[in-house]
């Protein structure tokens, strides 16, 4: 779905013209467009038709509560890696019971808030997590709802930053040793073996290594099932990826063909847990230019964006589209977009045409995903207030931040 157009060659969000936006909350600033996750989420929801399915958004990707409430008012179902998120899931409207807990390490004070919340399912990572999980579930004389997350071994082809599931990655139990792990699990007293789990990567474009992934993982449902170890559900991970530049992105309909495929005449569950997907596209960052400084080698243009606002160029080189908020014509030159923190990996893009104004407004699309949610105070900057529209209205979901709220908690010393 597009909702990012120009229309008299002023570039909308929905209705919304973002020079009013920019004008309204200033710059740099998130903003987000409600029907755009909506139409997204629907697009997973329906994509599975009858079958037995859940959509668990990726809380990572964006927290904001507004987000969350959207989301929650659909049905959704949370991804969460930790307590904080778990708190901002509830707080937002999201029901417990349509959580899972997905990370590497949850600490005991987490398995135990999570377990009084009641959340859906623990995905568990390792043999010592799932010891510890079973203690925690004990003494509070509870039963934890667990799927073991399984490294199929598959690669994902994609990022090495954001690959997952490998043998060299760090995550998730070694598919060898996966069996006896589920034989253990199935004999301690305070767990509840429920499903299977497995993410290989995040921004796949290419279904095979998914569908590949989704049959190991049907493999093991039968090998369990052999032994008595009935599980009601498969998560297989994240979403789709997205298309930052002109990636031929599947449609939610044929991923979600592909990944229950093996698991066709079967009734389990099958979840997913799409983050950047659902609001990636939905979200674009505005930033002003403050100063050009064309030079004999490069041209750069300084933004009030940096790398602390927007980190995914500098850690990952990834690319964000970038659009004028006024189509003006004019002469155009190839400008580095430049953030004023002081490293040289402060860039939010590279080698673009556009003719470049001082004081012109920008948008830098797909940035409602891992945007604001990596977002940092370096160099003593506030974070961006984040702004959601719905049809032709703007409402701030998030006030900027003001240096009063970055010293919080900071003391000097008496003496
Ligand atoms: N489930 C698990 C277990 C994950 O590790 C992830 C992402 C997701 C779901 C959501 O994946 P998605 O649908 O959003 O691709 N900061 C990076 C992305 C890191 C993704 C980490 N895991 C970026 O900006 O590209």
């Amino acid at each position: 779905m597009t909702t990012l157009d120009y229309r008299d060659r002023a570039l909308h969000l929905e209705r919304v013209a973002l020079a009013a936006v920019a004008e309204l909350f200033g710059t740099p600033c998130y903003v987000y467009s409600r029907a755009a996750i909506e139409a997204a989420y629907r697009a997973y929801d329906s994509a599975f038709g009858a079958a037995a399915h859940r959509v668990c958004y990726a809380v990572k990707a964006n927290s904001n509560l507004a987000v969350l409430n959207v989301l929650a008012r659909l049905g959704a179902g949370f991804d969460v890696v930790s307590g904080g998120e778990l708190a901002r899931v509830l707080r937002a409207g999201g029901k417990a019971n349509q959580v899972v807990f997905s990370g590497v390490g949850k600490s005991t004070e987490e398995l135990c808030q999570a377990l009084a919340a009641g959340i859906a399912c623990f995905n568990v990572e390792s043999a010592a997590e799932l010891e510890r999980l079973n203690q925690v579930a004990t003494e509070l004389g509870l039963r934890a709802p667990v799927a073991l997350r399984v490294n199929p071994d598959v690669d994902a082809g994609t990022h090495p930053y954001i690959s997952t599931g490998l043998k060299e990655n760090k995550f998730g139990i070694p598919a060898d040793d996966a069996l006896a792990l589920y034989r253990c699990a199935a004999s301690l007293p305070g767990l509840r073996v429920c499903g299977v789990a497995c993410h290989i990567g995040a921004q796949m474009t290419d279904l095979a290594p998914l569908r590949e992934a989704a049959g190991r993982i049907a493999a093991l449902r039968l090998a369990l099932l052999a032994e008595n170890i009935a599980i009601d559900h498969v998560d297989l991970g994240g979403g789709l990826g997205i298309a930052y530049r002109d990636e031929v992105v599947p449609s939610a309909a044929d991923y979600a063909a592909a990944i229950s495929e093996p698991f066709a005449g079967s009734r389990v569950e099958i979840s997913i847990e799409p983050g950047r997907s659902i609001v990636g596209p939905a979200g674009v960052l505005l930033t002003r230019v403050e100063y050009l400084k064309p030079g004999a080698g490069r041209n750069f243009a300084i933004i009030d964006a940096a790398m602390n606002d927007l980190l995914r160029p500098a850690l990952y080189d990834a690319h964000h589209a970038v659009f004028p908020l006024r189509q003006a014509g004019g002469q155009t030159k190839v400008w580095e977009l430049v953030g004023p923190v002081c490293e040289s990996g402060d860039f939010l893009a590279h080698a673009r045409s556009l003719a470049l104004a001082e004081g012109d407004v920008l948008a830098l699309r797909d940035a409602g995903a891992y945007g604001f949610a990596m977002s940092s105070n370096y160099n003593t900057r506030p974070r961006p207030p984040e702004v959601m529209v719905d049809g032709d209205k703007a409402y701030l979901i998030r006030a900027r931040e003001t240096l009063d709220d970055l010293w919080r908690g900071e003391e000097m010393l008496a003496n």
